[in-house]
């Protein structure tokens, strides 16, 4: 059975001020998961200020992007290999946010998920397609290429990591896909790992988009949904320990 994980995505908000009283309030309302790996990704200037509290709670830290060289000039730019320096664990990779904003293509996303193995961080690869593929019934086919280009190049090491499937529609909309449509991909998605190798059915699939304490329990009762890739939420110490404490309670077995 594929992990189960919630994890907290801050994209680029948050201060020292606000990581110290978040942990703060982390620290009072914990309850130590049994059955879900929990996973934070604050901005990467906070990680090494975030490394002792979370490990404290048995938080596990990423970063929300790497490059995919190990050096050189690309200024601006974090590689894999410092985040694991600095105690990150894992990675995202392709956040629909930067392949819109930094026109990062289905290679490029491949290429950053085998950056992250090369430095022993587990990439959790975001897919998901926007509302006019919806819209022309291309939601599959798009969420399969972006899939592909990962497989072809990563095959079976994608078994460290995690697939993140975002409707890009439901990112910070406050729209969330129903439980039903997001299964129904969650479905699909499994089924492509599953055609490309049996291993691969134990990859864990989280869901993405809009994740809030009140609808998490119905999203996570579905088959195919092993967790959560919070955004909005996870910035609110009381609302991310709700959605963790839905995953404990309602999860499948
Ligand atoms: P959201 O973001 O929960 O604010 O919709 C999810 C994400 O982008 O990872």
């Amino acid at each position: 059975m594929p992990q189960r994980i919630v994890a907290g995505n801050w994209k680029m908000n948050g201060s020292r001020a606000l990581l110290a009283a978040y942990f703060t309030a982390m620290e009072q309302g914990w309850a130590a998961p049994r059955r879900c790996e929990v996973l934070l990704f604050p901005p990467a200037l906070l990680l090494s200020e975030s490394i002792e509290r979370a490990a404290a709670l048995g938080i596990r830290l990423g970063v929300q992007t790497v490059h995919p060289e190990a050096s050189g000039a690309y200024t601006g730019e974090l590689a894999a290999e410092m985040a694991a320096d600095a105690g990150a664990q894992w990675t995202l990779v392709g956040h629909s946010e930067r392949r819109a904003a930094c026109g990062e293509s289905n290679d490029g996303v491949a290429a950053r998920a085998v950056a992250a193995l090369r430095a022993g961080l587990k990439p959790m690869v975001c897919v998901g397609e926007v509302l006019a593929d919806r819209r022309a019934g291309r939601a599959e086919d798009v969420v399969r290429e972006q899939l592909e280009a990962v497989l072809t190049t990563m095959g079976e090491d994608l078994c460290a990591g995690a697939i993140a499937y975002e409707p890009v529609w439901a990112i910070g909309t406050g729209e969330t896909a129903s439980p039903e449509v997001a299964q129904a991909m969650h479905a699909v998605i499994r089924d492509i790992l599953g055609a490309a190798s049996k291993r691969l059915l134990e990859v864990p699939i989280v869901y993405g988009g809009s994740v809030k304490p009140d609808n998490a329990a119905a999203l996570f009762a579905e088959t195919d949904i092993d967790g959560a890739l919070v955004g909005g939420a996870s910035l609110d110490a009381a609302a991310f320990l709700a959605i963790i404490a839905a995953m404990e309670n309602h999860g499948n077995p």
